[in-house]
C-alpha cells in the first residue's frame, strides 16, 4: 500500500512559504494542539504553504481562508468540490501540451491565456486554466496588466507536471470544511474572536527602493497598506486572538531602517535567517532575514 502524500500546495506562488516552514511550524501557538485554539484565519492565502502543513492533521479546525486575489479563491473552491472534474480538464491540457513541439506549446499557451481574460468560463474551465498557466507561465508569477488581464509570458519549462492527481486530491481532502473567500485582509475581521489563531503574510515590503514587485499587480501594497495591516493586526490582538505575521526584514537593505520595529512595538519581533530570491535576474539571491511577529510565545 502506497502512504497518501501529505497535503502541499498545488500553485507556485511568489511569495510562497516552503523555505521558511520549519521556523514558522515552530512557533504555532500551543492552543492548536490542546483544543483551546478552535479556528484558522489566513487573510493572505496564496499557495497556503502553512495552512497545508499544520491544518490537515487538525481536524476539528475551522479553517477560514481569504486572499483578495479573487481567482485564488475560485481556484480552492474547485479543488475543494469539484476536483475529479478538475483533473480531467486539467489532464486534457496536460497531455496536449505534452504532446507538442515547442512552437505550439507556445501557442497553447497564449490561447489558453487569452480564453481566461474573457472570463465567462465555467469555474472548472478556470480554475483549470489558471492551473496550467501556473504550471507553464514564466516564473510562477501572477501578474495583471492595468486592465486586469493575467500577461505573464510563456515559461518554456522542458518538462512542466501540470496536472497532478495525487496532489490535487490530498489538497481536496485538506480543503474539507475549509471555507475559503475572496478579499481583502479587513474581510476576515468577521471570522476572530478570541479562540482564533492569524497567520498574516502580506506580499512583501520591497527590500530595495528599486526592487519592483509586480507580482501583485493589481493589489498594490506600499506602505500605507502595511501600516493600514498593522492597525488591523493590533485591532485582531486586543479581540484576544493569537496572530503571528511575516514580512521581509529592510534591515537587510537598511540596518537603521525600523519601519516594522515601530508599527509592532509591545509585540515578540524576531529575525530568522532565510533564503530567497528577490528578483529576476537572481542580483537579489542570498542570505536575508525574515522578520516573524507574533502576540504570544517569544523564545
Ligand atoms: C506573500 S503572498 C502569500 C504567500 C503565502 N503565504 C504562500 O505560502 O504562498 C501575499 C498574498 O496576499 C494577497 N493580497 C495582496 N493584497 C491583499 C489584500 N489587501 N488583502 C488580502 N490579500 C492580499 C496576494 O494576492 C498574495 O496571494
Amino acid at each position: 500500500m502506497t502512504t497518501p502524500p501529505t497535503p502541499r500546495p498545488f500553485l507556485k506562488w511568489a511569495g510562497g512559504k516552503t523555505q521558511l516552514l520549519p521556523a514558522l511550524i515552530s512557533r504555532l501557538p500551543p492552543g492548536l494542539e490542546d483544543g483551546s485554539i478552535r479556528r484558522y484565519v489566513e487573510p493572505f492565502l496564496g499557495s497556503g504553504a502553512l495552512f497545508f502543513a499544520f491544518a490537515p492533521r487538525l481536524p476539528g479546525l475551522d479553517c477560514r481562508l481569504f486572499d483578495a486575489n479573487e481567482e485564488i479563491a475560485l481556484v480552492y473552491r474547485v479543488v475543494q468540490a469539484r476536483v475529479e472534474e478538475l483533473i480531467d480538464r486539467l489532464g486534457a491540457l496536460g497531455e496536449a501540451y505534452g504532446d507538442a513541439d515547442e512552437a505550439d506549446r507556445e501557442a497553447l499557451y497564449y490561447a489558453v491565456r487569452d480564453r481566461f481574460n474573457k472570463d465567462g468560463a465555467d469555474p472548472v474551465e478556470r480554475a483549470a486554466q489558471l492551473l496550467f498557466l501556473n504550471r507553464t507561465g514564466y516564473n510562477g508569477l501572477y501578474r495583471t496588466n492595468a486592465g486586469g488581464g493575467y500577461n505573464v509570458p510563456h515559461g518554456r519549462y522542458r518538462n512542466p507536471q501540470i496536472c497532478r492527481p495525487a496532489l490535487l486530491r490530498t489538497a481536496s481532502q485538506a480543503l474539507a470544511g475549509a471555507q475559503v473567500g475572496a478579499g481583502d485582509f479587513a474581510a476576515s475581521a468577521d471570522a476572530v474572536d478570541d479562540r482564533t489563531f492569524v497567520y498574516l503574510d502580506p506580499p512583501y515590503r520591497p527590500l530595495t527602493r528599486t526592487a519592483s514587485f509586480t507580482a501583485y499587480s493589481r493589489h498594490r501594497f506600499g506602505d500605507e497598506e502595511q501600516r493600514r495591516l498593522a492597525v488591523y493586526v493590533r485591532a485582531l490582538d486586543e479581540r484576544g486572538a493569537r496572530f503571528m505575521l511575516s514580512n521581509s526584514d529592510p534591515r537587510n537593505a537598511d540596518p537603521g531602517d525600523d519601519f516594522f520595529d515601530a508599527l509592532y512595538e509591545g509585540f515578540a519581533i524576531e529575525r530568522v535567517p532565510a533564503r530567497r530570491m528577490i528578483n529576476r535576474n537572481g542580483a537579489g539571491r542570498g542570505k536575508v532575514n525574515e522578520l516573524l511577529i507574533r502576540n504570544y510565545g517569544g523564545d
